[in-house]
């Protein structure tokens, strides 16, 4: 196991029983087997036609995991991600700090006991009125890619400390950030250069490599390039910045994936990075994927005969409106959807092993309403439940009330035992 310099992580580190102990809250259920609890909402007469359950003990694994593999990294969870108050307050108590988006976030994270400093406003382009309220309400640290936005921090919060967001090679994630974000390496110099010489607190770098990326050289590469900007802080300026922000972009659910990339970006930080250099993280999906799994009814069916195969088509009760915008943002695309770890299954087992092609139409009157083409699945039947499990991201917050369709009830849970 790689040896931690962060000692503000050890410190925070509960055990399981130390951690259920303190997340008792009224509507939290504590539950042998979270799969029985689904069949026993389901039965209720009280659940709605989509619903969800979100699981704290997989903040707890997921906080263990990241511990393990980046004993150097302090994660600042991303609100946007998931900004469920439970969530944050789940996160809140494992150690975590936050990334905030918006005034609306940083209010959010705030009325949930969190202290300011604990808060990095992490959009690099913001509103002034933002600007103000963040300062109003004590949190001093922000990102930026530009002159233009530097100048507008410094000019309304001169005491501000600030890092420099750099562009990434982002090819290689589900969602490209570097395309709106971030400063190409050449602008860095002269941004940091600029900065420095008016004495602007700059403290650090931050990047961001795409969310869901699973590839290891974006995040060397991004590392390497700080580096260099780190060295010119110093040669250039005598000037040791204090912070490394190693973004999001950390796959949700393909633990083998993270364990691989951590242990190399671990292993960079920990040769070329001082110790009293702290190394952060603004992950999302790596924590918030795992936490959730949708239930959604199916409320109609057809059978077609193409050829001389059959398939299936669903009505289902949730849809892009709802949990599955980022269908829409893939074009439908069976492959990239999938890669977004979202594994589909019926709450009940099948009574045959066969399966079928299916297409999963969603809940309003858009014929743009698909959430899935091609998917292999075992027969349903109307009324039955399909689970998606690995929901936790970009689900609940992109939720809308098109067509006057529910919001999906959320409950929640943690394990007796691990
Ligand atoms: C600035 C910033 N930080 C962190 C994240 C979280 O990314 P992920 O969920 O891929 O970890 C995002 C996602 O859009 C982001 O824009």
């Amino acid at each position: 196991m790689p040896v931690s310099k962060n000692k503000h992580l050890m410190e925070s580190t509960l055990d399981y029983q130390a951690f259920l102990k303190a997340l008792q809250r009224p509507n939290l259920n504590l539950v042998a087997d979270p799969h029985q609890y689904l069949l026993s909402l389901s039965q209720r007469s009280d659940c709605e036609d989509t619903f969800h359950i979100v699981d704290l003990t997989s903040l707890f694994e997921g906080f263990q995991l990241w511990q393990h593999c980046l004993p150097d990294v302090l994660p600042h969870y991303s609100v946007k991600t998931n900004p469920d108050s439970m969530i944050i307050s789940t996160m809140a108590l494992l150690g975590a700090h936050f990334d905030c988006a918006s005034k609306g976030e940083i209010d959010l994270v705030l009325s949930l006991g969190v202290d300011p400093n604990k808060i990095l406003f992490a959009n690099p382009r913001k509103s002034p009125r933002d600007i103000l309220h963040a300062k109003d309400r004590g949190v001093r640290r922000f990102t930026f890619d530009s002159l233009e936005e530097l100048e507008k921090i410094t000019h309304l919060y001169p005491t501000a400390q600030l890092l420099l967001r750099m562009k990434t090679d982002d090819s290689h994630s589900s969602f490209h950030l570097s395309t709106k974000f971030g400063a190409h390496l050449d602008l860095c110099y002269h941004i940091l250069d600029t900065a420095l010489s008016k004495k602007i607190d700059l403290i650090g770098l931050a990047f961001h490599v795409g969310s869901n990326c699973c590839y290891v050289t974006s995040y060397k590469k991004a590392i390497f390039d700080a580096i260099t900007l780190f060295n010119h802080a110093k040669t250039k300026w005598n000037k040791q910045l204090s912070i490394l922000d190693i973004g999001g972009g950390w796959p949700g659910s393909d633990d083998l994936t993270f364990r691989k990339i951590a242990a190399i970006a671990q292993q960079i930080i920990h040769d070329h990075f001082d110790p009293e250099v702290q190394v952060i993280a603004e992950p999302g999906r790596f924590f918030a994927a795992r936490t959730t799994t949708l239930a959604m009814h199916v409320l109609g069916k057809d059978v077609l005969s193409q050829h001389d195969r059959t398939k299936m088509v669903y009505f289902m009760s949730n849809g892009v409106y709802g949990f599955f915008q980022t269908s829409l943002y893939f074009q439908y695309d069976l492959q990239q959807i999938l890669q977004e770890g979202w594994q589909f299954y019926p709450l009940k087992p099948p009574s045959s092993d066969l399966t079928y092609p299916s297409l999963l139409w969603g809940a309003t009157c858009d014929s743009g309403d698909k959430i899935i083409d091609q998917l292999l699945l075992p027969e349903l039947n109307t009324g039955d439940i399909l689970l998606v499990s690995n929901m936790g991201a970009y689900g609940a917050c992109v939720q809308t009330s098109f067509n006057g369709m529910p919001f999906s009830q959320p409950y929640y849970l943690a394990r007796n035992s691990i």
